[in-house]
């Protein structure tokens, strides 16, 4: 009997934009600028996954260590469901600008990144209604990651961890980037520019999204 699922937040009510793209494309630095201009809540996949490593008593720690020392994605389950109940939390508890009633927006940075992360999260905790993809070159994102890496404390943040998680990226995250472009979901945005300049149009895509004035 196949199991009828609807997913556990109402996408009527609550508006999820995927912010996609490679490692140091910018994905983080933007989502929070964004975050305070439009009420919205940033969730990092890759942030709950790191917190939940470093959680006592979690059983997925070593597995998560592992998959991000290597570059490779943890098993969906444990990150879709990091993301649901952060989501459930938040609504839960904040109020406000879009907040009330069971309504929510928020950021999903760095997730899906890859199709079966898309398909679950989409069909069981909400369908998405945007996908940010920031591009630029491996190069620029090589040289953030390096800087990035002098004060991150990351253990990923090393040559050796960064051309395993590009290699991960081409592979399992641009099928996803395929998939949502194909609804027509994706907007794209050359990130190799400053962070102000990057802003400008990102904020301009959110607004229009979003049909609020820019901010
Ligand atoms: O997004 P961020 O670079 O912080 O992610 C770090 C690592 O966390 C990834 O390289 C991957 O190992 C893991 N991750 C994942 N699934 C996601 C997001 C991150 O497995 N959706
Ligand atoms: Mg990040």
């Amino acid at each position: 009997m196949p199991a009828d699922i609807s997913p556990v937040f109402d996408s009527e009510k609550v508006t999820v934009i995927y912010v996609l793209g490679g490692p140091g494309a910018g994905k983080g630095t933007q989502c929070s600028k964004l975050v305070g201009a439009y009420s919205f809540c940033h969730l990092s996949a890759g942030d709950l996954l790191r917190e939940e490593q470093n959680r006592e008593g979690s059983q997925y720690g070593e597995l998560i260590r592992t998959c991000i020392r290597e570059g490779t994605i943890v098993p969906m389950e444990v990150t879709v469901k990091l993301l649901e109940n952060a989501m459930s939390a938040e609504i839960e508890a904040r109020t406000g600008d879009g907040w009330s009633n069971g309504r929510g927006r928020f950021l999903i940075d760095g997730f899906p990144r890859k199709m079966d992360q898309a398909l679950k999260f989409d069909e069981e905790v909400c369908l998405a209604s945007m996908v940010i993809f920031f591009t630029t070159t491996e190069e620029v994102m090589l040289h953030r990651l390096l800087e990035r890496g002098k004060t991150s404390g990351r253990e990923d943040d090393n040559v050796e961890s960064i051309r395993k998680r590009f290699r991960t990226y081409e592979e399992q995250t641009m099928p996803v980037i395929r998939h949502y472009s194909s609804h027509g979901k994706v907007v794209e945005i050359d990130s190799t520019a400053s962070v102000e300049q990057v802003y400008r149009e990102a904020s301009a895509a959110v607004s229009k999204f979003l049909r609020v004035p820019l901010a």
